[in-house]
């Protein structure tokens, strides 16, 4: 596992998409406030005429179970406004999880299927939830987890009802990649900002590999990028010293720590 500390989380993560833009053809993609000033860097880039999506191919991590997609809050609506209605990525190569599906263990198999027939996922960008969840990978989610629907944690229930302009629609409920399907990645790049992230970060980074901290997984992955803020990455600073610049095996399975400006 790769950790990059850098004040500027936004332009890091979209100059690392960017740079390696021709090799990724099938892009994960991810929901949360995390990631969405890097979506707005990439259509910048896609409007300076840097990059396209024409002949790319997106997986979403999750969906809101019971959510139809053209609901505010569902993640497929949420993608579209975010970043799908501005670029030119073709329809039928954006893909969410259903929300609604008369038979979701049939829906799971298909969006593994799916991801499997596009020749499986280049590169998959992620956050993390304040309890270490990703996805919808809530605490508790084994490292061989698929594609399926889960019931969500009263925290994260909580932290996302905001969203919605009345906070008992939040669904309790969602379809979402497992762990090892997010593992199946070439690459897995995890955003985290802020300091209410840095104690997960810290136990995903430094920790043991346990489905209590289901980012942990993440430290079995050979080729997996934490970028962090200053604030998000306090903990890890705490443990091997603001000044690494290389803390290969100080820490679980780091191999490398990178800090920048
Ligand atoms: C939700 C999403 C996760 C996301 C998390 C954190 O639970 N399912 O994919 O990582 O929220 O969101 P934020 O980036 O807003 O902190």
């Amino acid at each position: 596992m790769h950790v990059v500390v850098t004040s500027d989380v936004d332009a890091y993560a979209a100059d690392l998409l960017v740079g390696k833009w021709d090799s990724i053809r099938v892009l994960g993609l991810a929901t949360g406030s995390t990631p969405v000033n890097v979506y707005g860097r990439l259509i910048q880039r896609y409007y300076d005429g840097t990059i396209s999506f024409r002949s790319k191919r997106t997986f979403n991590l999750d969906e809101y179970l019971g959510l139809a997609p053209n609901h505010p809050q569902s993640y497929r609506a949420t993608m579209v406004r975010e970043l799908m209605q501005y670029v030119d990525l073709p329809d039928d190569r954006f893909h969410v999880p259903p929300g609604i599906s008369d038979d979701y263990d049939a829906a799971c198999t298909a969006y593994e299927d799916d991801i499997r027939a596009a020749g499986g996922v280049d590169l998959w960008v992620l956050g993390v939830g304040v309890d270490g969840h990703i996805a919808f990978n809530e605490v508790g989610s084994a490292g061989a987890s698929r594609t399926r629907v889960v019931g969500l944690a009263a925290s994260t229930v909580a932290a996302n009802a905001k969203y919605f302009d009345d906070p008992d629609e939040m669904p309790t409920q969602a379809i979402t990649a497992g762990v090892a399907t997010i593992m199946d990645a070439r690459e897995v790049l995890l955003l985290a900002k802020g300091d209410a992230k840095a104690n997960a970060i810290a136990k995903a980074v430094c920790g043991d590999e346990t489905a209590d901290t289901p980012a942990s997984w993440l430290q079995g992955h050979g080729n997996c990028t934490f970028v962090l803020d200053r604030a998000a990455a306090a903990g890890i600073i705490s443990l091997v010293g603001a000044d690494a610049t290389e803390a290969s095996g100080a820490t679980g399975r780091v191999h490398s720590l990178e800090m920048l400006g």
